[in-house]
Parts: structure tokens; C-alpha cells; sequence
């Protein structure tokens, strides 16, 4: 028998306020915590889903000193991009806080001083990495190297983002400073440790023995932390940007981020109501930690651990961390701008957050790492929210206005068929699929299971035919509409943790304002007479040419990622200055130019060289169109030896530039010259 709980404390990951928030966020933490809150919710259980921004860290000041401004301009900024795009979606937090806010700094400076007061930490004097010439310790990402682990080069001083390893800094091979590039020296400086290993008996009972049900990527994760051993971990940092560690003559010193932040859920508590205690110390509080798998560590083992030192805190009954989603078969990544920005999708698909709510839902990376791709994107729109759930619904409305002028009919008792009662049945059913899904996390299930509700209402619209029994049955109408009104009302219960945007819609059509899940499968929330509207579209169809809008923006992205990482091919062997002399180049003009037929990439081109009129066929057709290039100057080699292609001979070469992306450029003259000038 699982324990009955008073209450649910529901926290999602603090995102990091240097960037916007995109998919990944969404799919990964946001949506599953939300559809989690939403369904207690609409059990009228006690619930607060907290969260807020994660302002402190090197990730904030490397973004303030990359852009010359200070951390407080940085995460006032993204504070309140992330805050809309969550809002925008409806991920419907009670209260999404700061952790610069006041509230928090005393929250987690009090939680530091009394672990050190009860002599939990093991203060240590060590050499840490540091950079001379910017007078700065490298905490974290202020350094990267090689991975020990996998061999990236890009590895970060406290993680390696190729195989997900957390690191120290002083595990890098070749260390460089992220501020100056220098290679740093080292200086001793002290610093506070939690001691973790002295906790992992404790932990070890908790998860691998009394917590089996966990997630098998995190129970997996945890158990491989045990299985190295885990060590002393330092808890505060060399920086000025973060809460001062209130200990005497520990000036320049602040907690480590992964101190604080998780201590944010408890400000953010406090910041929503003065009765948070009871959300964080009573055992019939059950706690929930939706996060990312890069954080793992730092809620099963850190902050637990933390938790368990202070003593008078409940611990997380679960923390169902998802996996990772990728962008078109690609790794989301903020610095290449390879993501779908929610503030973006806004604006390309306006009232569209269920279209992604659902896909990222019907696609989450539960149990491992899954892609988003817009054509996906556009068959979840098309074939399931337009052709499944928006096609049931608006023919329920549209014929109950035909028929009845809007007004739910009163069924007739001995009109009742098999198959009403068998269509309750199977939505109960159903229901109490969805329960168990998604009490036990499968979100993905849950909404498989909903949409198979919507399925059930077209087949039984479909088999019933009431347009037809409509002339030659009517009573038995008034049944297959009542029984379709009351599924439509289920519906409108049942998508609310999914797309709380199309449930409302629902609800405003069906004329009810109530939100229960208990009226699921039931057949009597709509009463006989009850008024409803007039039928509004709940989806409309996503057409090619808007997902190729947004696959053509990523194909730029890539492109310019290539540019940007392009590396020059090393340079040929020397040659002697006869040889270059050899070269005949000129300076020429083309008056005509046109597609060679039957080829993608050629184009016959007429060039005036000054010294003749001649023809070229050049591999340009995929970058020039022939109209645009005439009247231009051009370089041309005049002396190489004609050559016959595709039937057409060339007389020369245009001198091309490529780009890493293999585009080609004309070498032009910065300014006009006769045709025929020399270049030398
Ligand atoms: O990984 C991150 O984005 C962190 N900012 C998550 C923090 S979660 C919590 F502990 F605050
Ligand atoms: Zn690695």
C-alpha cells in the first residue's frame, strides 16, 4: 500500500537566468511538473509547484563579462523573459521567485551557518586553479580542458557536457582560464566541504533499498555515484557574485551555486506563504523534484544530504528526472543557438502553446534521449489535435446546435444501447489508466491514453451515424448526443493537465466553468436544457510552408555555426614566383550568362576580357542567378587550356572564394577596372 499524503511540495528545476528558456526546458522539467500539479489540482488536493530563476553562479557572470555588463543587468533581463515564456505556456507555478531576492539570502545564509554551527563542514585550505593577469580564482566554468573521461576539449571546470561527468576543476587536462585563455597557476585559498561520504550509508538505504521505484536512469545514476564513493564536497567559491558565506574572515567568498539553489525551492516557499513549513517538515508533505538528468546529483545526493544535516526537513519521495531532447537529431545547445526559443515560437505560431505543449508531451524524453522535429510537430497537429480531438468536439457542438438549438436533450431510457454503456466503460477505464500513468510519472502514456478518449467519441459518432438516424430515429439521437455532450465534458477535464489552453476553450463552448476529475467517464455534469455555445475551432492545420519556414531558420543557424567554426586548411607547399607569373589573371566583365541545360550547377557565362569576348562554364548555378549576375567584374585565369563541358567548351575559369559551408563568392574588384586589367 503506498502512504496516503496530506499535501504535495512540487519543484521544478531553478533555470539558470543567462539565457532564454526553449524546448529542452519545456519538455524536460516544465510540462511534466505541470501536468503533475494540474491533475492534483483538479483532485482539489493541497499542491504548490514552486520555482524561480537560479541567478547566482558562473554562469551568470561569464554571460555579464562576455557582454561587458554587470550580473545584476543579466539576470534582471532573462528573469523576466524566462517568467513570461513560462506564463505564455501555462506552466501554472504558485510562485516562480529569485534566488537574489532577500527572502533567499537570508534562507540560505541561516541554512550555512547552522551546519557550520553544528560543525558539519570540513573546512580545508587547498590549491585552486587561478588566473594572474585576471586576479581571479577559476571556479567552474571560468575554466575549460580536456575531459579525463571522454577527451572533449571543451569540458567545463565542474562538468563535461559531451559525456555528462561532473568534474573538479583541477581534472582537466590542459586547463585554460574561460577570462584571458592563459593557462592558470594555482593558490591556495580555504574553502567550506560538506562531508558527502559520511552520509552515504544513509543515502544508500534511502535510494537503492527504499526507493526501487525510481526512475531507472536516476536510481542508475545514483548508484554508480555510490559505487566510485562518494567525497567531501566544497560548498562555497572565490567569486563576488552570489550570498556572502557568513562565516568571519571569509571575505570574496560566496556559496557554491549548487548550495544555494536548491535552498531556493525553500525561499520560494516562503516567499508564497508563512505556513511553508508544513510544506517542508511534515511527513504527510510529499515532496517532488522535477528536474533535468544533468541534475541528479545534486538532488538525490547534495541536497539530500544537506537536508538530512540540517534534520528538521522531509526529503524528495521522488525525483523523476527526464532524459535529454534533441533538436533535428542534434543536442540543443544555447551557445550555437540551436534551439527553438519559446519567445520565438510565440511569435512565428501565436495561441499554438498546446501545439507544442503536446508534442513535446507525446515526444518526452522519459526514459531516453528523444528528438523534435517539425515535421513531427506538424503531424501531431494534423492528424491528432485537428483530425482526433478538434474534429469530435466540434462535430458534437455543431450538430447539438443543429438539432437542438444548442440544448443538451434529454435521453431517452429506452433508448439506451450496448453501446452507450460500453463507451462509459471504456472511458472509465481509461481514467483510471491516466491515474496510474501519470501518478507514476508516464506523462507520455497519460496523454496517449486521453487522446484515446477523443478516438473512443469518433468511433462512437462514427458507428451511430446520427446524421442519419436523425430522420429515421430521433429519439435515439437525443441518446448518441447526451452521451457524446458528457464525453466532450470529460474531455474537457481530462486535457486540462496536457493543454489547459484547449480544455478552457472546451469548457467555454460546453458553457461550464467547473474543473474535476471526478466527472471523468461520469454522465451527468451536463444537465438536460443546459445552454451550450457555438462551436469555435480548437486546432487549425499547420501547413508545409510554415514548417519549412522553421526548418530553413535551423539549416541558417548550422550554417553560421559552420562559418563560425571553420578552420582554415593548412597552406600548400611554397612555389617559386615564375610559377605565379605564369598565371595569366584578368580583370573581366560578364555580359551574359544563362542555366546550362540539364545540369543543377552550371551556368555558360559570357565574360569581356579586354582582350577578347569568350565563354565560360562555371559550377555557380546553386549560389548566382544568371539575371543577377550580369554586369559584374569578375577575376578570370585567361590562360588555362580550354576545356569541353557538357558540350559547351571553356575558355578560362572565374576565380572563386569558398566558404566553410562549401558556398562559393566572386573575387570582385573593390573598384572598377578595365577589362583587361592585370592582377598580379
Ligand atoms: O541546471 C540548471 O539549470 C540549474 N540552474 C538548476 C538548479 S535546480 C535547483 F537546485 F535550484
Ligand atoms: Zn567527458
Amino acid at each position: 500500500m503506498s502512504k496516503e499524503f496530506k499535501r504535495y511540495t512540487v519543484t521544478a528545476a531553478l533555470p539558470y537566468a543567462n539565457g532564454p528558456v526553449h524546448i529542452g526546458h519545456l519538455a524536460g522539467v516544465y510540462i511534466p511538473a505541470d501536468i503533475y500539479v494540474r491533475y492534483l489540482r483538479l483532485q482539489k488536493k493541497d499542491v504548490i509547484y514552486v520555482c524561480g530563476s537560479d541567478e547566482h553562479g558562473v554562469p551568470i557572470t561569464l554571460k555579464a563579462q562576455k557582454e561587458g555588463v554587470t550580473p545584476k543587468d543579466i539576470v534582471d533581463r532573462y528573469n523576466k523573459i524566462i517568467k513570461d515564456s513560462f506564463k505564455e505556456f501555462g506552466i501554472s507555478f504558485d510562485i516562480y521567485s529569485r534566488t537574489s531576492s532577500k527572502t533567499h539570502a537570508k534562507t540560505s545564509s541561516e541554512f550555512f551557518t547552522n551546519l557550520y554551527e553544528k560543525g558539519e563542514f570540513i573546512e580545508k585550505t587547498s590549491n585552486q586553479l587561478y588566473d594572474k593577469e585576471a586576479n581571479q580564482y577559476l571556479a567552474d566554468r571560468y575554466i575549460t580542458g580536456t575531459c579525463p573521461h571522454c577527451g572533449n576539449e571543451k569540458a567545463y571546470g565542474d562538468q563535461c557536457e559531451a559525456c555528462g561527468t561532473s568534474l573538479n576543476a583541477t581534472d582537466l587536462i590542459n586547463p585554460k582560464s574561460a577570462i584571458t585563455g592563459n593557462a592558470p597557476t594555482l593558490k591556495e585559498t580555504k574553502h567550506w566541504f560538506l562531508p558527502l561520504d559520511k552520509y552515504q550509508p544513509f543515502l544508500e538505504k534511502w535510494i537503492l533499498e527504499e526507493h526501487k521505484e525510481w526512475k531507472p536512469n536516476v536510481y542508475g545514476q545514483c548508484k554508480s555515484w555510490f559505487d566510485m564513493g562518494l567525497q567531501p564536497r566544497a560548498v562555497s567559491r572565490d567569486l563576488d557574485w552570489g550570498v556572502p558565506v557568513p562565516v568571519k574572515g571569509a571575505e570574496g567568498k560566496v556559496l557554491y551555486v549548487w548550495f544555494d539553489a536548491p535552498i531556493g525551492y525553500i525561499s520560494a516557499t516562503k516567499d508564497l506563504t508563512p505556513d511553508w513549513e508544513k510544506y517542508w517538515k511534515d511527513e504527510d508533505t510529499k515532496l517532488i523534484h522535477f528536474i533535468g538528468k544533468d541534475n541528479i546529483v545534486f538532488h538525490c545526493i547534495v541536497f539530500p544530504s544537506m537536508l538530512k544535516a540540517e534534520g528538521s526537513y522531509i526529503l524528495p519521495d521522488n525525483v523523476p528526472a527526464n532524459e535529454f531532447l534533441n533538436l533535428e537529431g542534434d543536442k540543443i545547445s544555447t551557445s550555437r543557438n540551436w534551439a527553438v526559443w519559446l519567445h520565438e515560437y510565440l511569435k512565428d505560431f501565436p495561441n499554438k502553446q498546446d501545439v507544442l505543449r503536446y508534442t513535446l508531451t507525446a515526444n518526452a524524453p522519459e526514459t531516453k534521449d528523444n528528438d523534435f522535429t517539425w515535421k513531427d510537430f506538424q503531424d501531431r497537429n494534423n492528424n491528432e489535435l485537428v483530425a482526433i480531438l478538434g474534429n469530435f468536439i466540434n462535430r458534437v457542438v455543431v450538430l447539438t446546435n443543429k438539432y437542438y438549438a444548442g440544448e443538451v436533450p434529454e435521453p431517452e431510457p429506452q433508448e439506451f444501447r450496448a453501446a452507450d454503456r460500453e463507451l462509459k466503460e471504456q472511458v472509465s477505464e481509461l481514467k483510471e489508466t491516466i491515474d496510474k500513468n501519470i501518478e507514476t510519472y508516464h506523462f507520455r502514456e497519460a496523454l496517449k491514453n486521453a487522446m484515446n478518449i477523443a478516438r473512443l467519441g469518433n468511433k462512437y459518432l462514427a458507428d451511430s451515424e446520427p446524421w442519419k438516424q436523425i430522420k429515421t430515429n430521433p429519439e435515439r439521437v437525443k441518446n448518441i448526443m447526451y452521451m457524446t455532450l458528457q464525453l466532450s465534458a470529460s474531455l474537457s477535464q481530462v486535457f486540462e493537465p496536457f493543454l489547459p489552453f484547449t480544455a478552457k476553450k472546451i469548457r467555454d463552448m460546453l458553457n461550464i466553468s467547473e474543473t474535476d476529475w471526478s466527472i471523468i467517464g461520469e454522465c451527468n455534469l451536463l444537465k438536460q436544457g443546459h445552454l451550450i455555445n457555438k462551436p469555435t475551432l480548437l486546432f487549425s492545420k499547420i501547413e508545409d510552408i510554415e514548417v519549412e519556414a522553421q526548418v530553413n531558420k535551423l539549416l541558417e543557424t548550422k550554417k553560421a555555426n559552420e562559418i563560425e567554426q571553420a578552420v582554415a586548411k593548412p597552406q600548400k607547399e611554397n612555389i617559386v614566383f615564375d610559377d605565379f607569373t605564369k598565371l595569366d589573371i584578368r580583370v573581366g566583365t560578364i555580359t551574359e550568362a544563362e542555366k546550362l541545360a540539364k545540369t543543377k550547377k552550371l551556368l555558360k557565362i559570357t565574360v569581356d576580357t579586354g582582350i577578347d569576348v569568350r565563354t565560360v562554364v562555371s559550377g555557380i548555378a546553386e549560389y548566382y542567378k544568371p539575371e543577377d549576375i550580369i554586369g559584374k567584374q569578375v577575376s578570370i585565369l585567361v590562360n588555362l587550356e580550354p576545356r569541353k563541358l557538357k558540350g559547351v567548351e571553356s575558355q578560362g575559369m572565374i576565380l572563386m572564394a569558398e566558404n566553410a559551408d562549401g558556398s562559393l563568392a566572386f573575387m570582385s574588384p573593390e573598384k572598377t577596372i578595365i577589362n583587361g586589367g592585370e592582377i598580379k
